[in-house]
């Protein structure tokens, strides 16, 4: 079944260690038991749970599991001599960076999805891993069930990726999703969502657009082989999005969505920015709805790749785990852990949001009378913005909204234009601004 190959490996299974057993735990033990047999012969050898750590032994599991195995010592995880892979699935950066480094520095393997601890902590872990010649591995981090990460560091490696778009973040993407089709309030939906478990019960980094911060800082540093800082990620949340935003977006032909964008910017830059963006309605991206993620590569040989699946949850998280788990059961057989370790061997300067050039949508409150207008669009002159289209509706009284698409213009220009804007005596109110991508 697993070829001729001379297999190195002395032991008559792989043992696992796993840290943490709530939703992305479960789902990955769940898939290493229903599929057990299968998987061991694709292995070539079974995949043994040997140990799980836990914070709560008296908590409910979701997943049928021998009691004997949890233990609330990481350590009888990390320590274990028997433990060839630990997985580590509790989330945030300590004490998970810490009980990463113990198990690589015990020379385990190991397998993750915690996007937090990469995004700010990747590179301590990933040069140990490199220093001991060990697997570290992290497809579930991104995305959930979709694979992205190791296409991009495999079967796409041969080209030079310019960039990768995405709807990396399944709750807003749900959010947006429900205030577009429903023509709902963010409040309300997010309540609704947070109800029904959609959402965190806190859902600050969701909607303030810190995971997605997380995800793209992973991914466009693979893109673009140089480390991004995640602190040096633009990022903006939903929470300023409202259903009028949604409803002139539509009427224009655009849906606003959650974008993870990482570009290059020349030889030597790049850009990598979270925000709220309106995309055209047919653009491939605007077809991912509810909790589905969506990512677009764009390479210079392959052209356009598009991956598309549930970017969370128990079952899609879980399975992106397994596959770790099992590419590193096989290296482990043939004595090729290692292989793949950072390819962050450049250092590529990022261009501040302020330089990077997008067209832009603006809505505001104005008075409607005579020269408004004018006054409005002469400032934007004023800073070089080239106006695209320009959509006005009477509200109450003599007042009126006004929603601007520019043409391409820096977020600097934008920026000084709309403080300009804002103290005309004629508009009340800068609702919103925000960037339009194609
Ligand atoms: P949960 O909160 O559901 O589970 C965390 C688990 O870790 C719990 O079982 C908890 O134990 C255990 N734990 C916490 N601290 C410790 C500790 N010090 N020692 C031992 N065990 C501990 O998190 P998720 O499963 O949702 O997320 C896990 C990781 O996966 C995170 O990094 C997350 O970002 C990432 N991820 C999650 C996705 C999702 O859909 N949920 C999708 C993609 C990635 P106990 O159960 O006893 O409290
Ligand atoms: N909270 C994330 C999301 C899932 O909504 O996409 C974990 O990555």
């Amino acid at each position: 079944m697993n070829g001729t190959k001379q297999s190195t490996w002395r032991k008559d299974r792989i043992d696992i260690g796993i840290l943490g057993l709530g939703v992305v735990g479960s789902g990955t033990v769940r898939l290493l038991q229903q599929n057990r047999e299968e998987i061991e012969r694709k292995v070539g050898l079974p995949i043994h749970i040997k140990r799980i750590a836990v914070r709560d032994l008296s908590k409910k599991r979701c997943v049928r599991i021998d009691t004997q195995l949890l233990t609330t010592n990481a350590y009888d995880v990390l320590d274990d001599p028997e433990i060839d892979i630990v997985c580590e699935l509790i989330g945030g950066v300590e004490p998970a960076r810490e009980f990463v480094l113990r198990a690589l520095r015990n020379g385990k393997q190991v397998v993750t999805a915690n996007k937090e601890m990469i995004a700010k902590e990747g590179q301590t872990l990933m040069e140990e891993a490199a220093r001991q010649g060990l697997d570290f591995q992290f497809e579930g981090s991104v995305a959930g069930g979709i694979p992205i990460i190791q296409p991009m560091k495999n079967a796409l490696a041969g080209n030079r990726i310019n960039e990768v778009l995405g709807i990396i973040n399944g709750t807003t993407n749900y959010i947006l999703t429900r205030m577009t089709r429903e023509q709902a309030d963010f409040q309300d939906v997010l309540r609704e969502a947070q109800a029904h478990g959609y959402a965190e019960s806190d859902p600050t980094s969701d909607i303030e657009g810190y995971d997605a911060q997380y995800k793209i800082a992973i991914l466009s540093s693979i893109a673009f082989t140089s480390r991004i800082n995640v602190h040096d990620v633009y990022v903006e949340g939903i929470t300023k999005i409202t259903r009028a935003d949604i409803a002139y977006a539509a009427e224009l032909g655009y849906v606003i969505k959650l974008l993870g964008i990482g570009r290059r910017v020349g030889e030597d830059r790049v850009q990598v920015r979270v925000h709220p963006a309106l995309i055209p309605a047919q653009h491939p991206l605007a077809a991912a709805n509810d909790v589905y993620n969506a990512v677009l590569v764009k390479g210079e040989s392959v052209g356009d790749v598009m991956f598309y699946g549930r970017g969370a949850g128990s079952g899609p998280t879980g399975s992106a785990v397994v596959g770790d788990i099992i590419d590193v059961a096989r290296n482990l057989r043939y004595g090729s852990t290692g292989r793949v370790s950072c390819t962050c061997f450049q250092q590529k300067a990022m261009q501040p949001i302020e330089e990077v050039v997008t067209r832009h949508y603006l809505r505001m409150d104005v008075q409607d009378r005579p020269r408004v207008l004018a006054a409005i669009a002469s400032v934007l002159g004023d800073f070089d913005i080239s106006i695209e289209s320009v959509m006005q509706k009477a509200t109450h009284g003599d007042q009126a909204e006004i929603v601007w698409i520019t043409h391409e213009a820096p977020n600097y220009n934008v920026a000084r234009a709309l403080e300009t804007i804002s103290r005309l005596p004629v508009v009340n109110h800068v609702y919103n601004w925000l960037r339009v991508e194609q």
